[in-house]
C-alpha cells in the first residue's frame, strides 16, 4: 500500500482528535495510523475510515515503523518522547513549545516559509496558533512593503488549551446561568462572562506572559526579520477560534487597495470585509474552516504607513492541526496523495 505510517501523540485531546480529522480530509493514502497518549486511555478505541485504531500508551510505546509522528500532547510531552520518536526513524512535526526556538528546527507556517524546513533535522514545530493566523494575514503584506512594528491584541479561546478548559467553560457557564458561583479551575479566576489577560506563564524580566513572549520571537523567526512586536495575549469566553486586533506599521505608504489587493491574492486568506453592512469574520461563523479571515481593515489616521486589521481563525484547525497535515503534504511532496 502506498502512503506512510503515520502517528499521532495525544489523539485523545482537542488537537491530537483536529488532525485525525484533517489527516483524514486531506490525505488520500496512509499505510497505518498510530494513536498514542497516556496510559489513562490507553486500550481506548477510536474510530478511522471504518476501523477501530486501539489508543497506546505512549510510555510503554515504540516509534518503529512509523514515517511521521505529530505531536500534540503538551511541552512536557514533547520535551520527553520527541527526541525518543526521531531516533527510531520517525519525523516529527511539533504542536508545542518544546523546540519552536531551537535554532536547527524549522518554524514553519507552509504558506509563508516553507523553503525554512530544508535545514530540518527529523523536527519541525508548528508555532503557536495565535502567531500562526497573524502571520497568514501580515506576510503578504510584508513580502512587498516591509513592516516595521505590529501592535496586536488577542481574543483567544478556550479550547487552545484543550478539553479540560472547554468542559471549564460549560459548566462554569451553567453554573452562572443557575445564579450559583462557578468553580474556578484550568485558569486562575472564573473564564465563563469574563476575560483573563494571561496565557501561560508570566515573565518577570519582560513583564510580559509566556503566549506573548511566543508572538513576539515566533514572528521574527518566521519572517526572519527583526520586526518590533507588541502584544497583549487575552483569554475570553469563547469555545472555538482566536481573533486578533492587529496594527502594523509598514515601511512605505501604501493604499489601502493594494493591501486589500495583496490579502485578496493571499493563499488561504479570505477577505470579509463590509463595514457599512456589518461584514466581518467572527469566531462562530469561521468554526471548522481552514483559512484566515481578515476583515475592519482600515487606515491606522496616526500613522503614515499604519494599518489595523480583525483577523480570525479556527485555532485548532488553521492555528494547529492543518497548518502540521499542510507541513507533512509539503515535505513529502505528495500533491496527489494529499488535498
Ligand atoms: P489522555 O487523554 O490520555 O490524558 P488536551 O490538550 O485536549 O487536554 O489533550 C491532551 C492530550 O495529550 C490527550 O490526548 C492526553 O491523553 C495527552 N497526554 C497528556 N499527558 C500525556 C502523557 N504524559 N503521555 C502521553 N499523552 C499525554
Amino acid at each position: 500500500m502506498t502512503g506512510h505510517v503515520l502517528g499521532i501523540v495525544g489523539a485523545t485531546g482537542a488537537v491530537g482528535q483536529k488532525i485525525l480529522k484533517v489527516i483524514d480530509e486531506r490525505v488520500k493514502n496512509i499505510k497505518a495510523l498510530r494513536l498514542f497518549a497516556s496510559a489513562r486511555s490507553a486500550g481506548e478505541k477510536i474510530a478511522f475510515r471504518g476501523r477501530l485504531i486501539e489508543v497506546e500508551d505512549l510510555e510503554k510505546a515504540s516509534f518503529n515503523g512509523i514515517d511521521y509522528a505529530f505531536f500534540s500532547a503538551g511541552t512536557e510531552v514533547s520535551e520527553k518522547y520527541a527526541k525518543r520518536a526521531v531516533e527510531q526513524g520517525a519525523i516529527v512535526i511539533d504542536n508545542t513549545n518544546a523546540f519552536r526556538m531551537h535554532p536547527d528546527v524549522p518554524l514553519i507556517v507552509p504558506e509563508v516559509n516553507f523553503h525554512a524546513i530544508k535545514k530540518h533535522h527529523k523536527l519541525i514545530a508548528n508555532p503557536n496558533c495565535s502567531t500562526i493566523q497573524m502571520i497568514c494575514a501580515i506576510a503578504p503584506i510584508h513580502r512587498v512593503n516591509p513592516i516595521k512594528r505590529i501592535v496586536v491584541s488577542t481574543y483567544q479561546s478556550v479550547s487552545g488549551t484543550g478539553t479540560e478548559a472547554i468542559e471549564a467553560l460549560k459548566s462554569q457557564s451553567a453554573q452562572m446561568l443557575n445564579d450559583e458561583n462557578p468553580t474556578v479551575s484550568v485558569y486562575p479566576h472564573a473564564i465563563a462572562f469574563n476575560l483573563i489577560p494571561q496565557i501561560d506563564v508570566f515573565l518577570p524580566e519582560s513583564g510580559l506572559y509566556r503566549e506573548e513572549e511566543k508572538m513576539v520571537n515566533e514572528t521574527c523567526k518566521i519572517l526572519e526579520s527583526k520586526i518590533a512586536v507588541c502584544p497583549t495575549t487575552v483569554r475570553v469566553p469563547v469555545f472555538y477560534g482566536h481573533s486578533e486586533t492587529v496594527n502594523i506599521e509598514l515601511t512605505n505608504e501604501m493604499s489601502l487597495a493594494e493591501v486589500q489587493n495583496l490579502l485578496n491574492k493571499a493563499e488561504d486568506v479570505v477577505l470579509v470585509d463590509d463595514p457599512a453592512n456589518s461584514g466581518y469574520p467572527t469566531p462562530l461563523e469561521i468554526q471548522d474552516k481552514d483559512e484566515v479571515f481578515v476583515g475592519r481593515l482600515r487606515r491606522d489616521m496616526t500613522l503614515p504607513c499604519g494599518y489595523n486589521m480583525w483577523v480570525v481563525a479556527d485555532n485548532l484547525r488553521r492555528g494547529a492541526a492543518t497548518n502540521a497535515v499542510k507541513i507533512y503534504c509539503k515535505m513529502c511532496k505528495m500533491t496527489e496523495n494529499c488535498k
